[in-house]
């Protein structure tokens, strides 16, 4: 078997691994997704119990990629082949990795539209955005538009290509440096705009208020589902990420601190979003379009406005952009472990093939439109089937492994390096052996019957 364990680069700093989690975590799922699902689930009877399962599934999953990756130092197939030799466990980490390139592939879409959206705040703001109709007709211009839709996504997939050709701590460490508190410093500025206009009392009110009459079985699995995306779970970017940490750091705290701050920004983006969608008389619950459609409008009502919206894609990119690199570098550190391919040379081949494969979503919305995968477009089966089936499916293996598969003791020596002690541990293994499968089980089939 081969191996990139040799001379393995390594992240420079504790603080660089963090913030490039991080920077994978905090993403579209939480400035795009997590509003309006929030929004459409009935607001904080959602946000406990969202809360609730980053606790208690996400976080325990968190640390058990973590410890896949450091504990092989490679990547997810290489992972599974090295702590279970001889047996069909390095499936899930082939999964992982298709799964990776088809979120890539429609993500780098959405991720497109982020970087348009600049754009037009930057250059036909007045315009675009100065009625409801407009900003539809705009959103569903662009959408049309493919040739617009296909060179955004090419225009992101570069990016992703220059920072992960740089490697890990030149690379994503760097950018994840600049970037992460760039974004935070947006988001603040946001914050503030949004609590300080008048009316903004009935958003956090929206946010605050505990109506647990709007929980149902469906919210409850939308929920588990949307914390195991935003926390990049289930599909091996953080084995991938875990593969270049040191010994030193303690992976149930590495795992805390990352999904804290994953939820931490999830919760401000709800902050920055409602209280001005209800100042300015909004429906909380407008969908997907509440990011490209109704923030704009709102934004187009606010004084400084146009610099509001410049602020908020640019922020949104960096969110993308961060997320997107993540999904690039598991493909990468296959590629580089298993072919022993140079780094820009796997980078520049794998970017390619996600961009490829992201045409047909992109093209989805325009000359397209008519093709379908059992009645969805594109872009819309992409989603499902990585969201709501492999990623689920990806982390209840990963929970079974660890739980059961992988050497218990094996399992405990990785743990409690950079540990004192393994107070959590019995908790943290009998919760990937028992609750987390049942939990993970549950969203499957739910997903699947739906
Ligand atoms: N966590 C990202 C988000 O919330 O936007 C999406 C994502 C990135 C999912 C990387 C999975 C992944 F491996």
């Amino acid at each position: 078997m081969q191996g990139g364990g040799e001379q393995r680069e390594m992240w420079g700093s504790r603080i660089g691994f963090i913030l490039a989690a991080a920077g994978s975590a905090i993403g579209l799922g939480n400035i795009w997704r997590f509003p309006y699902v929030l929004g459409e689930s009935g607001g904080f009877a959602f946000l406990v119990v969202y809360i609730f399962f980053v606790l208690f599934i996400g976080i325990p999953i968190m640390a058990a990629e973590l410890a896949i990756g450091r504990g092989s130092g490679r990547n997810p197939v290489g992972a599974f082949r090295l702590l279970k030799a001889g047996t069909p466990w390095w499936l899930v980490g082939a999964m992982g990795i298709l799964t990776g390139v088809i979120i890539l592939s429609y993500y780098s879409v959405v991720a497109g539209w982020t970087l348009n959206y600049v754009i037009k705040a930057v250059a036909t703001f007045d315009t675009a955005f100065a009625t409801s109709e407009t900003a539809e007709g705009t959103f569903n211009h662009f959408l049309s538009s493919s040739g617009q839709q296909v060179l955004f996504h090419f225009l992101f997939m570069i990016l992703c290509i220059v920072v992960v050709s740089q490697g890990i701590k030149g690379g994503i460490e760097r950018w994840s440096k600049i970037l992460m508190p760039t974004l935070l410093v947006l988001l603040v500025l946001l914050i503030v705009r949004a609590v300080t206009l008048p009316g903004a009392g009935a958003g956090l009110a929206f946010l605050l208020q505990p109506d647990f009459t709007k929980l149902n079985l469906n919210v409850i699995l939308t929920a588990l589902g949307q914390a195991f995306y935003s926390l990049s779970l289930g599909m091996g970017a953080i084995i991938t990420y875990g593969s270049y940490l040191n010994k030193k750091e303690n992976l149930f705290s590495s795992a805390t601190t990352i999904a804290g701050l994953d939820m931490g920004i999830a919760l401000m983006a709800g902050l920055a979003i409602f209280p001005a969608v209800f100042a300015m008389g909004f429906e909380a619950s407008s969908g997907p379009g509440l990011t490209y459609i109704v923030l704009p409008r709102v934004f187009a009502e606010l004084p400084a406005g146009q610099i509001l919206a410049i602020i908020f894609f640019v922020l949104l990119s960096i969110a993308a952009l961060t997320s997107a690199i993540s999904l690039l570098e598991v493909m990468v550190t296959f590629v580089t472990d298993e072919l022993k391919w140079p780094r820009s040379r796997a980078t520049i081949i794998m970017a390619a093939v996600a961009f490829v494969l992201g045409v047909p979503s992109a093209l989805g919305f325009g000359v397209w439109s008519e093709i379908t995968i059992f009645g969805q477009s594109f872009f819309d089966a992409s989603d499902f089937i990585t969201a709501n089936v492999m990623l689920p499916l990806g982390g209840l293996f990963i929970a079974l492994f660890v739980g059961w598969g992988w050497d218990i003791e094996k399992v405990k020596k990785e743990i409690s390096m950079g540990h004192t002690t393994l107070r959590f541990f019995t908790v943290w293994i009998w919760i990937l052996r028992i609750a987390a499968p049942i939990a993970l089980l549950a969203i499957f089939i739910s997903n699947i019957a739906a």
